[in-house]
């Protein structure tokens, strides 16, 4: 039976049996590396597990550097020519796991997201990769040709110290700032981390006017300066959601409104002026009710003042009733934050790691892989793109 408080010696110890953990460990494991994979949580890839509705979105047709939101955008174009897209659908093509594209072109598992778990498992077992989980790390220290972790359950000696402990995002099954933490400790800089991929929230007095939107969903376009998205957006009791919202809450910072288009095919005040001069005893609301779920028109028109007859509409209430639908300013009083976040934004400056290698340049021997470094994609794939790739590359050299 094993000494359990015996140093164990590996050449590589990841911390993190998450997406980016469990591809460097495969790559590792098959150059030979003697591999260990600890992780504090009672299951494996709990964020896989939960993925994409339960059919995880692995990847996406299209990755590009231009799906990453970085301090330095140039950081994970090399790793994503690497290990593309291509790679992991080959991977699990081996696996007989089958997928379908969705919008945008987003990839996501016909049957279940617990296919990647079990594949990533198998081919950890292959590449004779051991992963310990309820491990708990209690210290990390640096010494001569290498690192001693403690953890709860050993004393373990390697030569390379991977973190891949992921963001910060759902803290109720497993994230945690260890990643982070331990950069700092190390002497490295940490892009200030915040909620990304999030729903907005809004104060008392927006809530107030929002009141009966709820369960509402219809297609958007949503913008923040130049950058603007055209997906779903769906009123929540708390405030907006859906995939236009979470895309633009990664590039929002508090204070700053959203712009939001309710009809981006129609221009509203050309089509009330239209039906005023065609239909002049048809209401507002009816009009735009061809338009906008029957709900939100009558409500928007409620809130404009456009009661009655078009005929009795002055064109400046038109106006107003038009730029609400087309042009409507949202200030967002906060996100959900990490308790619903998709991901996290900021993390391990990329400064500090090479693009290459992922091995910190201050640190040899440490190595960041994943949604703890400063490379947050978009919704659609991205972000586990970006832990296969990184994952990946670091194995090879690890
Ligand atoms: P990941 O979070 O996968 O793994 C980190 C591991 O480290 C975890 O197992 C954790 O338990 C462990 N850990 C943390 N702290 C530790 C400590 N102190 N000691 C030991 N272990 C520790 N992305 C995408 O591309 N498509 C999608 O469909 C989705 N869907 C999605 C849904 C939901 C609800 C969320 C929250 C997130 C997504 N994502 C996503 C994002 C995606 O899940 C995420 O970017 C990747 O899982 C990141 O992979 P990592 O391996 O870096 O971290």
């Amino acid at each position: 039976m094993e000494d359990v408080m015996a140093t164990q010696k590996v050449d590589v110890l990841i911390i993190g049996a998450g997406a980016a953990g469990m591809m460097c460990a495969i790559e590792a494991g098959k150059r030979g590396r003697k591999t260990w994979v600890i992780d504090h949580a009672k299951k494996l890839a709990e964020k896989i597990r939960i993925s994409g509705g339960g059919r995880c979105n692995f990847t996406n047709m299209d990755i590009t550097a231009k799906n990453y939101l970085s301090e330095n955008p140039h950081f994970c174009k090399s790793a994503l020519k690497r290990y593309t897209n291509w790679d992991f659908i080959s991977l699990i093509s081996e696996y007989g796991i089958t997928y379908h594209e969705r919008d945008h072109g987003q990839l996501f598992c016909d049957d279940s997201a617990q296919q990647i778990i079990d594949m990533l498992e198998k081919e950890c077992k292959k590449a004779n990769v051991d992963i310990r989980l309820n491990t708990k790390v209690e210290g990390v220290s640096k010494r001569d040709g290498g690192f001693l972790i403690m953890s709860n359950e050993h004393e373990i000696e390697c030569e390379h110290l991977v973190i891949a402990t992921g963001g910060l995002s759902i803290p109720k099954i497993g994230a945690s700032n260890f990643g982070l933490k331990q950069a700092e400790v190390m002497g490295l800089n940490v892009i200030h981390p915040r909620p990304a991929l999030v729903p907005f929230t809004f104060d008392q007095d927006t809530r107030d006017k929002l009141a009966g939107f709820q369960g509402i969903a219809l297609e958007a376009v949503i913008k923040l300066g130049k950058t603007e998205f055209r997906e779903a957006l769906l009123f929540t009791h708390k405030g907006i959601s859906g995939p236009a919202v979470l895309q633009i809450s990664s590039f929002w910072t508090p204070g700053q409104e959203v712009q939001i288009n309710l009809a981006p095919d129609t221009d509203v005040f050309e089509l009330l002026k239209k039906a005023k001069q065609d239909q002049p005893k048809q209401e507002a609301q009816t009009v735009i009710a061809t338009i906008l779920p029957k709900r939100l028109a009558q409500r928007l028109s409620e809130q404009a003042d456009c009661k009655g007859k078009l005929a009795d509409q002055p064109d400046k209430k038109l106006h107003a009733l038009a730029a609400s639908i087309n042009d409507w300013h949202l200030l967002p009083s906060g996100t959900e934050g990490y308790r619903t976040a998709e991901v996290m934004r900021g993390g391990v400056d990329t400064n500090e790691l090479s693009s290459k290698t992922f091995e910190a340049k201050k640190v040899p021997g440490l190595f960041f892989v994943g949604e703890v470094i400063d490379v947050t994609g978009h919704l659609g794939g991205f972000n586990f793109q970006w832990a296969w790739a990184s994952g990946y590359c670091a194995g090879q050299y690890v």
